[in-house]
C-alpha cells in the first residue's frame, strides 16, 4: 500500500531508514559483530579462493561497483564486476578458486541467473544477495545473502539498492574478519558508522522540500551528467540511471577524472551537471572538476558532507549529507539523486512507478 504517498517510488524512497534497519538487526549480533547463522562458507573454504567475481544488472550492478571497493578494501582480494550479459558471452576466466556473488532484487533476471549457471559450470563457489526470498537465484546458490528489504513495487529501484550496498558492507566485514583481513579497531568503526545511517537518513530525506523546488526549477532541461570520484563515480550512474528510467532525460555519467578525456565537449550553459564530492581524499579534485564545467557554464548541483563549505562558491546549489565514514557515504548520497529522479519525472508528467518500455522483473535475454 502507497498509503500518504503519491507513488511507491516515494514510498520506498521513505521506507529505506527502516528498510536499512531490517538489514541491520537480521545481520548483527548484539556485541555488533556481524552474524550470518546461515551461511555455510567456512574459513577453510575462503583461504581457497583468490578471487572475488561481482555479476549483476542495471541498479544491482551499480551496487556491486560500490561493493568492488568496499572488498578490496575488507577482504584484500582482487575484485572484478560486471554486468551479466556481458560477463556471460565472453569466457570469463572462473575457477573453483572464484567466489562469484551474484546481486539481484527479484532474483529473477535472466541474464544474471544464466550468468551464475555459468560460474557453476567453471566451478566457482557462489553467494548471490537477493531480496526475494526462494527466487530462482536464491534457490541455485550455495549461500543468500537476503536483503530484507520488504517488497518493492515501483520499477525504479532504490530501497533494494541501500539494501544491496548494505549487505556489501555486511560480507566484506564477515569475510574480511575470516580471512584476517581487517583490523579489530576499524571492522569496530565500520559497523558504528553503518548503525548511524538510519538515522542519518532520515536527516537526508528533510532535504525533499529544498530538492522538490529545484526539479520545478530545472525539469525541462534536456541534458544532464552526473560525475564523482571513487565511490561517488559508482552513486553517479545510479543517479543517471534513476533519471533517464522514469523521467526520459536524455543523462550520463562518468569519473569526473575521464571529463577532460572527451565528454567535457558536450557541455552547454542549459547542461546540468550533478556533481558528488563526498570522498575527503578525493574533494580537491573534484573541486577543480567542477570548476572545469563551470567554466562551461553549466548548472552545478553539488552533493557534499556537510561542513564542506568550500564547494557553494563553485556550485549553483549544494545538498549535504550528514558526517560519516567515506566508506559508507553511498548510502546516503544516493538518497538525493532518488529523489530529485522523482519530482523531475513528476514535474513532466511521467509515469512513475511504471516507466515505459521497462519491467520489474527482466526475465528474457
Ligand atoms: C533500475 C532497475 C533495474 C534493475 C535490473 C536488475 O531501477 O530496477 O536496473 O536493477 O533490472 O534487476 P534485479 O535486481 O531484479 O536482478
Amino acid at each position: 500500500e502507497k498509503g500518504k504517498y503519491e507513488h511507491f517510488m516515494l514510498k520506498e524512497i521513505f521506507d529505506q531508514p527502516k528498510a536499512i534497519e531490517e538489514t541491520l538487526d537480521r545481520n548483527l549480533s548484539d556485541g555488533g559483530r556481524v552474524s550470518l547463522y546461515d551461511m555455510t562458507l567456512t574459513k577453510e573454504d575462503f583461504a581457497k579462493f583468490n578471487k572475488i567475481c561481482i555479476v549483476a544488472c542495471g541498479t544491482a550492478y551499480h551496487a556491486g561497483l560500490v561493493g568492488r571497493n568496499i572488498f578490496e578494501k575488507f577482504v584484500k582480494m582482487p575484485v572484478e564486476v560486471d554486468v551479466a550479459s556481458e560477463f556471460r558471452y565472453r569466457d570469463p576466466f572462473v575457477d573453483e578458486k572464484t567466489l562469484f556473488i551474484a546481486i539481484s532484487q527479484s532474483g529473477e533476471t535472466a541474464d544474471t541467473l544464466e550468468a551464475l549457471r555459468e560460474a557453476k559450470r567453471k566451478g566457482a563457489r557462489v553467494l548471490s544477495i537477493v531480496n526475494v526470498v526462494g527466487s530462482t537465484v536464491a534457490r541455485e546458490s550455495d549461500d543468500v545473502f537476503y536483503t530484507w528489504a520488504g517488497p518493492e513495487i515501483s520499477v525504479a529501484s532504490t530501497k533494494a539498492y541501500t539494501t544491496q550496498l548494505l549487505s556489501l558492507y555486511l560480507l566484506a566485514l564477515y569475510l574480511g574478519d575470516l580471512r584476517g583481513t581487517i583490523s579489530e579497531e576499524y571492522y569496530r568503526e565500520v559497523v558504528s558508522e553503518l548503525s548511524e545511517i538510519p538515522e542519518k537518513l532520515e536527516k537526508v530525506l528533510t532535504l525533499r522540500g529544498d530538492i522538490e523546488k529545484l526539479a520545478k526549477k530545472l525539469y525541462d532541461r534536456d541534458q544532464v551528467f552526473f560525475i564523482g570520484r571513487g565511490m561517488d563515480a559508482s552513486v553517479a550512474y545510479e543517479g543517471s540511471l534513476k533519471l533517464k528510467e522514469i523521467s526520459y532525460i536524455n543523462s550520463f555519467a562518468i569519473a569526473a577524472g575521464e571529463l577532460k578525456h572527451g565528454t567535457i565537449a558536450l557541455m552547454e550553459p542549459t547542461t546540468i551537471v550533478v556533481a558528488l564530492a563526498t570522498q575527503s581524499k578525493l574533494f580537491d579534485k573534484m573541486v577543480s572538476n567542477i570548476q572545469e564545467v563551470k567554466a562551461r557554464n553549466a548548472h552545478v548541483i553539488s552533493i557534499a558532507k556537510e561542513g564542506n563549505t568550500a564547494i557553494e562558491e563553485h556550485s549553483n546549489e549544494t545538498f549535504y549529507i550528514p558526517e560519516c565514514m567515506d566508506e559508507v557515504s553511498p548510502l546516503l548520497s544516493v538518497i538525493p539523486l532518488q529523489i530529485y529522479a522523482y519530482y523531475v519525472a513528476k514535474e513532466k508528467g511521467c509515469e512513475i512507478d511504471r516507466p515505459r518500455n521497462l519491467a520489474k522483473s527482466v526475465t528474457v535475454e
